[in-house]
């Protein structure tokens, strides 16, 4: 019995032990996202440009959101590229993924645009993944593909969905039906469009960014700012998204994220496909990856070390493992003596 006991013991105590020197390899191996510096001119808007090069690529996976109806049950993209570059005054990331099929609106019932969000916590410690909860507040900027049409193409309205709409008055419109918005509408004809009139950005023709900022403690408590600060730009081609935004390191905006160079935060990614009628909670997402933004002084370094490269960290990862293992064998060893000691029962 004695015997028995000791021996499960040493199977517990073992297990462990390997559960352990694995969980430091996993810890060790989370791949990071750094915002390299940049002592150029900021590709903000540009999510083409060749400077994107000088930035290093990280592939996030991404998961159906499963956990709340609606649900997506099956993810149809897979994953993300992600960069991010920074000159010590704005940050900008550049997102890209393969989409067959560019989805540019959600103007008729049963049409669905393609979008993104990036998730951070605005304070230190890490959030939920679900967007936050209670006393913990996300920013999250969402491009959406219908707002880059509108600023790209101009504001695509009923009469393009439905050519045979027609509307034969508006009180204090100009121009002839049928009436284009913004630009036969002054502020007098503004106050009957009623969407627009109070503010609500869905409505709005003239859209200052295709990014809208928002801030939410939680699923299902998603809002918008009152401050819009986020610049972003959208292009498809060749069956691949690629979007970037941009916006200055800090702002006075308490709801906010506030970066620092030298800083290490958490970023999450959730992708919609219009093309499979994703909008709110049906989406992909990624978990929270670890986000570094490298300082001008650490960027600088490599330049005096490039003319000798220092040689790279040295990798923890294997000494752990074998002081691990040594560690088992001392034990097992341990055991096995006082095993063999023990009276047979
Ligand atoms: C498992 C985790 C998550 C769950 C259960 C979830 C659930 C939801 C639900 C129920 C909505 C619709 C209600 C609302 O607007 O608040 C929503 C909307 C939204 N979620 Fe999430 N979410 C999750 C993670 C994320 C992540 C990681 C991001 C960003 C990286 C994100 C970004 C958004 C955005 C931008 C909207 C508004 C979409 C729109 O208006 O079209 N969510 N989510």
């Amino acid at each position: 019995m004695k015997r028995c006991a000791c021996l499960c013991l040493l199977l517990g105590l073992a297990l462990s032990l390997m559960m352990a020197a694995r969980g430091i390899v996993l810890a060790q191996a989370q791949p990071q996202l750094t915002s390299a510096y940049r002592a150029d001119a900021l590709p903000a808007d540009d999510p083409l440009s060749a400077a994107w090069a000088e930035a290093p690529t990280l592939n996030v996976p991404l998961i159906p959101q499963a956990g709340v109806a609606p649900a997506l049950l099956q993810a149809t993209i897979p994953s993300v590229n992600v960069q991010s570059l920074n000159d010590g005054r704005t940050i900008a990331f550049r997102v890209t993924w393969d989409d067959a099929t560019p989805n540019w609106h959600a103007t008729h019932t049963d049409e669905f645009r393609d979008a993104l969000a990036i998730q951070f916590p605005t304070a230190p410690d890490a959030a939920t993944i679900c967007m936050g909860a209670a006393g913990q507040l996300v920013n999250l900027w969402h491009w959406k593909a219908d707002w880059q049409y509108d600023i790209d193409n101009g504001f695509h309205d009923l009469p393009d969905a439905y050519p045979n709409f027609y509307l034969d008055h508006y009180p204090f419109v100009s121009g002839e039906p049928p009436y284009r918005v913004p630009g036969d509408f002054d502020e007098e004809a503004k106050a009957y469009m009623a969407g627009w009139a109070a503010g609500n950005r869905f409505s709005n023709p003239s859209r200052p960014s295709p990014v809208e900022d928002l801030n939410a403690m939680g699923f299902g408590s998603t809002h918008s700012q009152e401050r819009q600060d986020v610049a972003g730009k959208g292009i498809w081609r060749d069956g691949r998204w690629s979007v970037v935004f941009a916006r200055p390191l800090a702002t006075e905006d308490a709801n906010d994220v506030q970066f620092a160079a030298g800083q290490t935060t958490s970023v999450a990614f959730a992708v919609w496909d219009g093309a499979e009628q994703q909008v709110g909670a049906i989406k992909q997402l990624s978990s929270w990856v670890p986000l570094r933004i490298q300082a001008a002084a650490a960027q600088a370094q490599p330049t005096a070390v490039v003319a000798q490269p220092s040689p790279a960290p040295a990798d923890n990862t294997t000494l752990f493992i074998i002081l691990a293992l040594v560690a088992l064998a001392l034990v097992i060893a341990a055991f096995a003596w006082i095993y063999f000691r023990l009276p047979e029962s």
